[in-house]
């Protein structure tokens, strides 16, 4: 098993002036993080990731983008490359997050390309999936999952497990102040094991981590870290303050 993952998805919130804020309170509240046991990780906006870098070379705090696409260069206006990211010492990539696919379109076909891109200039996909509440209610949430994994994975070929993070996002929590009950959460996480299981074999399934994300916060962190299949958590909202994100990341870990 990697190590449990706490990721912050700052979304579009922190510029340059306010991402050097944060990480003046936060960097000094981490200094008695046992990160033997932990990783954490802090996804700014694209603008911010330079002066992120800058900051946080010198310590554990891994670096996070929100997208990228699969070419290396060339005429994808608007677009970031991974070998772009790469050059910041960036580690993570955050694809398919439901606020692409709802908002902006990302269709299943596309996130697979970014997914297989990323992958392959050696940076970690965080793929997320999760359904909405009118799917929820209709029953067919194992189905959603399901078909958002195998869609946006199947580019991808043989892992060994830890170049890969899922993250389950059911998209009625995410925001919403709603948080998924740790065992609604923990149904999720051992179905989609069980999907990767399919897919990769038990050994490679054991080894990717699945975050839980929508509402996390320093409440109910302590209950979702204890589920033996969530392996870490994806934060919105409860990232962009550093007191709260650290009460988050410090939970105990058993
Ligand atoms: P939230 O966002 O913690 O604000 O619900 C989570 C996410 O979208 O990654």
């Amino acid at each position: 098993m990697g190590k449990p993952l706490f990721a912050g998805n700052w979304k579009m919130n922190k510029g340059v002036a306010e991402t050097r804020e944060f990480f003046e309170k936060f960097l000094p509240l981490t200094k008695d993080i046992d990160f033997e046991n932990r990783e954490i990780m802090i996804a700014p906006p694209f603008i911010s990731l330079s002066v992120a870098s800058e900051i946080v070379k010198d310590s554990k705090i891994s670096l996070g983008a929100q997208n990228a696409c699969w070419a290396k260069k060339g005429a994808f206006t608007g677009e970031i490359s991974p070998v772009m990211l790469k050059e910041l010492g960036v580690k993570y990539v955050i694809l398919g997050h439901s606020e692409r696919r709802h908002i902006f379109g990302e269709s299943n076909e596309l996130i697979a390309k970014r997914v297989k891109g990323v992958y392959e200039e050696g940076l970690i996909p965080v793929l997320c999936v999760g359904e909405t509440l009118e799917e929820r209610e209709k029953g067919i949430t194992f189905e959603v999952v399901e078909n958002q994994l195998k869609e946006g994975l199947k580019e991808i070929g043989n892992l060994d497990g830890a170049e890969l993070v899922i993250a389950y996002e059911p998209v009625w929590a995410i925001g919403t102040g709603k948080t998924a009950t740790p065992s609604q959460a923990e149904e999720v996480h051992s179905f989609i094991r069980q999907i990767l299981g399919e897919m990769y074999g038990k050994n490679v399934a054991d080894v990717i981590r699945i975050l839980y994300g929508g509402s996390v916060k320093p409440g109910n962190i302590k209950e979702l870290i204890v589920q033996p299949n969530i392996d870490g958590v994806l934060v919105g909202g409860a990232s962009l303050e550093p007191e709260s994100f650290f009460e988050i990341c410090k939970v105990e870990i058993s």
